[in-house]
């Protein structure tokens, strides 16, 4: 099993939002603190949940998600399906559905995928682009929204149900290792 931790350079730094206990902003400042980063996502949801990637394109979201795939055992390359527009892993640890809803037309698409089962699934779900899915995709347990930051990027992680509280409580303290 592998863990979240990650023995680099400080390159996070981590914020509670006091108020509501359920959003973190965390600052990865490479590639690397990226993955790490996904890893403990993983571990925090007990690999089960959907998360929403949301961000501009190169933000960074399918190398987050890079991080999630190991962390359930995935070794290999994770490319983003933006044609295909679901990749599903069956991993030691678990179910991952990879979404990247670039380009999807229209959310009835998402129907002739399949993509309901997927859903009903007890999987880890990522989807990238979810405005494209509004309305048709259910609601996220983990909100994710990244941007760009000098060399490296800004994640805020908000919560959407009690799981997804749950796994954020669960990442501040993991991740208070790495910064
Ligand atoms: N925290 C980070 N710091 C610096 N570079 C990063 C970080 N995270 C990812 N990158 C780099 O940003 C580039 C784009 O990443 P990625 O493909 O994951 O973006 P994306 O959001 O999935 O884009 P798209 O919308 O096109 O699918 C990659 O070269 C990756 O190595
Ligand atoms: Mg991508």
């Amino acid at each position: 099993m592998t863990t979240c931790r990650y023995r680099g350079r400080a390159l996070i730094r981590l914020k509670w939002d006091n108020v509501s206990k359920t959003t973190i902003i965390l600052e990865p400042g490479d590639e690397a603190a990226q993955v790490a980063i996904g890893r403990c996502l993983a571990e925090a949801l007990a690999y089960h949940g959907i998360v929403y990637l949301n961000g501009e394109l190169g933000a960074g979201k399918t190398t987050l998600a890079r991080g999630v795939l190991r962390a359930l055992g995935h070794d290999g390359a994770v490319k983003s399906p933006t044609y295909t527009l679901v990749e599903p892993y069956d991993l030691e640890t678990g179910r991952v559905y990879h979404f990247d809803l670039y380009r999807l037309g229209d959310p009835e698409e998402l129907e002739f995928l399949g993509a309901r089962d997927m859903l009903a699934d007890r999987a880890l779900t990522l989807v990238e682009w979810p405005v494209r899915g509004e309305g048709w995709l259910p609601a996220a347990d983990v909100v994710i929204t990244l941007s760009l930051m000098g060399q490296g990027r800004r994640l805020v992680l908000e919560a959407g149900s009690d799981h997804g509280v749950q796994a954020l409580q669960r990442l501040a303290v993991s991740t208070r290792d790495i910064s």
